[in-house]
């Protein structure tokens, strides 16, 4: 027997560790900015969330990867996720002013 997910969009995976700050109260807001848009609840979900101990970055951060195209942004706060949601979660498109590496580019 093999697990089953709920479909998603989209993997958002946000480094909550030491040298990330351990930034639990910004993972709380991200969760609570995509149900207010719902995009995020426990019956269906366009993004799914997890916190990482480490994405083995550890600078610049809070650092979040999102997955399938493996977009990852740095320098997160309030202000940052808002934009994510908005311009890549809702609008499709990379916000460039965090992002620092898409998979398969240099
Ligand atoms: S502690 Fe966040 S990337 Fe390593």
């Amino acid at each position: 027997m093999k697990p089953t997910l709920l479909p998603y969009q989209y993997h958002a995976i946000m480094c909550c560790g030491k040298n990330c700050g351990e930034n639990l109260s910004l993972f709380r807001y991200l969760k609570k900015r995509l149900a207010d848009e719902g995009l995020y609840n426990t019956d269906s979900t366009t993004v799914r969330i997890n916190k990482a101990a480490c994405l083995g970055v550890c600078c610049e951060g809070p650092i979040m990867v999102v997955h399938p195209a493996g977009i990852w942004y740095c320098h997160l706060d309030e202000t940052a996720i808002d934009r994510i949601i908005t311009e890549h979660f809702i609008g499709g498109k990379v916000v460039d002013a965090y992002c620092f590496h898409e998979a398969g580019k240099a």
